[in-house]
C-alpha cells in the first residue's frame, strides 16, 4: 500500500510522518512548493517536538518522500489521506472549505485505479457527501470510497497522541474500507488503541463534538476558578476532587487563560454555523464562545486591579506568549489580547517565549522581546506567567527581579503555592 497525504501542514506532516514510521511507503504532497524544498532539506515548517528526528529517519530508510506534484501522488498512491487547511471563513463563523474542494477535483482528475480517499481535515458534518459528489463527477463510483478517519492530535504532544491515540475514528459504510483502514492502524490497535467504525457523517461530527467538550470542559473550570477567588477556595482542589470522578476525568480541568489554538476557538465557531444551516441551537456552545472571549477581559481586569489601576509606565513581562506549552504557535493566543491591551494603556511590556521572537508583535509600541528569562524580568514591576512552558516551572522566583516589591501573576497557577504563600513574594494565582 502507497500512501499519499495532501497538505503538509500540522496533521498532514504529524500524520504522514508517523504512518512512515510505522513501515508505511508515504508521500507527503503540498503545492507550496518552498514548503516542500525545505522539508526535502529536513528543515520542518512546525514546532513539534521529536518531528525532525522521525522525518530524518524515514527520509534515510526511504519510506518518506515530498513532493509538489500532486497529481502524480495521487496517481501512484492507494490511499490517499486528505489534510489541507478549513479555517474560518472571512466575515463569517463558517468553515472555508475551499482547500478541500480543490483537492477533491485534483484527485477526481487523476484516478485511474481503485484508491480510498480519506479525510482527515476537520470539516463540518456531510463534507464527505460533498468529497463524493465532487469525484463522482468524473470517475466510476466503483473505483473510489469517501472515508472520514478526524484526527485528535494535539500540538506539542501530537506524535504521542498519533502512536498512542485514545481512539481511532473511521466513518466508512464499505466493508472493503473499513478492513484497509483497520489494517492500516493494526499496529496501533495492537498497542491497545480502540477502532470504532461508524457513519461517515458520524466520524465528522464526532470530530467537532469532542472539541466542543473539551473547550466547554475548560471554560467551565475557568468560570468555577472565577467563583473561587470570591470565596477562598482553591481551584486546584476542586479540579482534582472533580476529576477523580470518573464520569467526569481530571484532564482539560486547568484552569488558565482564555484558551486558544488553531483548533478549539475555530471549531466552536464552525459548527455553530453548521447547527444554523440544519436549524438546531446549540446554546451551550454559544456560552463557551462568550465565556472565552470575556475570559481575556477577565484577567486583564484581575492585572489591573493587582497594579492598583496604575498600569501607566509599570514595566510588566510576560513569560511564555504561545496559546500553550511546546509549541511556536500563536494563533488564538490571549497574549494576543492581552499584551497589546496593556501596552496601549501606557504598561512598558517585555516578553520572553521559549520559541523566541514574535512577528505579532512587531509593529507594538512599547512591547519589546528578550533573549532570556533573566534579562527579560530583570527590572519588571510584573511578571506574567503565561504559557506553562517547563522552563518557568523551577525559577528562582525570589530573585526575579531586582524591583522591590515586585509581583507575580502566575495565569498558569505552575509555581510551588503552599511555599511562596510562607514567603514574602506578593503572588497571584488564578482561582484561589
Ligand atoms: C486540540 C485538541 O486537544 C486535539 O485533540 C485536536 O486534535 C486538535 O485541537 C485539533 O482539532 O486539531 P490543540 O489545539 O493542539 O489540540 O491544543 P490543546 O492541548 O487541546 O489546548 C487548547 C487550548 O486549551 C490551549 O490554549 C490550552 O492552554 C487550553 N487548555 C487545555 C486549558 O486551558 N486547560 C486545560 O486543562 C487544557
Amino acid at each position: 500500500m502507497k500512501l499519499c497525504i495532501i497538505g503538509t501542514g500540522y496533521v498532514g506532516l504529524v500524520s504522514g510522518v508517523c504512518f512512515s514510521d510505522l513501515g508505511n511507503d508515504v508521500v507527503c504532497a503540498d503545492n507550496n512548493t518552498d514548503k516542500i524544498l525545505n522539508l526535502k532539506k529536513g528543515i520542518i515548517p512546525i514546532y513539534e517536538p521529536g518531528l525532525s528526528e522521525l522525518v530524518k529517519k524515514n527520509c534515510k530508510a526511504k519510506r518518506l518522500s515530498f513532493t509538489s506534484n500532486i497529481s502524480e501522488a495521487i496517481r501512484e498512491s492507494n490511499i490517499i489521506f486528505l489534510c489541507v487547511g478549513t479555517p474560518t471563513k472571512k466575515n463569517s463563523n463558517a468553515a472555508d472549505l475551499s482547500q478541500i474542494f480543490i483537492a477533491a477535483k485534483e484527485i477526481s482528475r487523476n484516478i485511474k485505479s481503485s484508491k480510498i480517499i480519506i479525510n482527515k481535515s476537520t470539516v463540518p458534518v456531510t463534507t464527505c457527501d460533498q468529497i463524493e459528489k465532487i469525484i463522482s463527477k468524473k470517475v466510476n463510483k466503483k473505483l473510489f470510497s469517501v472515508v472520514s478517519n478526524p484526527e485528535f492530535l494535539r500540538e506539542g504532544d501530537a506524535i504521542r497522541d498519533f502512536v498512542y491515540p485514545d481512539r481511532i475514528i473511521v466513518g466508512t459504510s464499505e466493508k472493503k474500507s473499513n478492513k484497509i483502514l483497520r489494517s492500516l492502524y493494526s499496529p496501533l490497535i495492537s498497542k491497545g488503541a480502540k477502532y470504532i467504525n461508524t457513519s461517515r457523517r458520524g466520524a465528522e461530527l464526532i470530530k467537532y463534538a469532542s472539541n466542543a467538550f473539551l473547550a466547554t470542559k475548560i471554560s467551565f473550570i475557568n468560570e468555577i476558578a472565577n467563583l473561587c477567588e470570591k470565596t477562598d477556595v482553591n481551584i486546584e482542589d476542586v479540579s482534582i476532587g472533580m476529576g477523580l470522578d470518573k464520569r467526569i476525568g481530571g484532564r482539560f480541568l486547568r484552569a488558565g487563560p482564555a484558551y486558544g489554538g488553531s483548533c478549539f476557538p475555530k471549531d466552536t465557531r464552525a459548527i455553530i454555523d453548521t447547527a444554523n444551516k440544519f436549524k438546531t441551537d446549540l446554546s451551550i456552545i454559544k456560552s463557551v464562545i462568550k465565556s472565552n472571549q470575556n475570559r481575556s477581559k477577565l484577567l486583564l481586569q484581575r492585572v489591573s486591579k493587582i497594579l492598583k489601576n496604575k498600569i501607566k509606565n509599570k514595566k510588566i513581562t510576560f513569560l511564555g506568549v504561545t496559546f500553550k506549552a511546546n509549541t511556536n504557535d500563536m494563533r488564538e493566543s490571549s497574549s494576543l489580547t492581552m499584551i497589546p491591551s496593556l501596552a496601549k494603556k501606557g504598561a512598558i511590556v517585555k516578553y520572553y517565549d521559549p520559541t523566541g521572537y514574535k512577528k505579532e508583535f512587531e509593529y507594538q509600541k512599547n512591547v519589546t522581546n528578550s533573549p532570556n528569562i533573566k534579562e527579560a524580568c530583570l527590572d519588571a514591576d510584573l511578571i506574567i506567567i503565561h504559557t506553562e512552558w517547563n522552563d518557568f516551572k523551577s525559577l528562582n522566583y525570589n530573585n526575579l527581579s531586582n524591583k522591590k516589591n515586585f509581583i507575580i501573576y502566575d495565569m498558569r497557577n505552575i509555581l510551588p503555592y503552599d511555599k511562596i504563600k510562607k514567603g514574602k513574594l506578593k503572588y497571584f494565582s488564578i482561582g484561589r
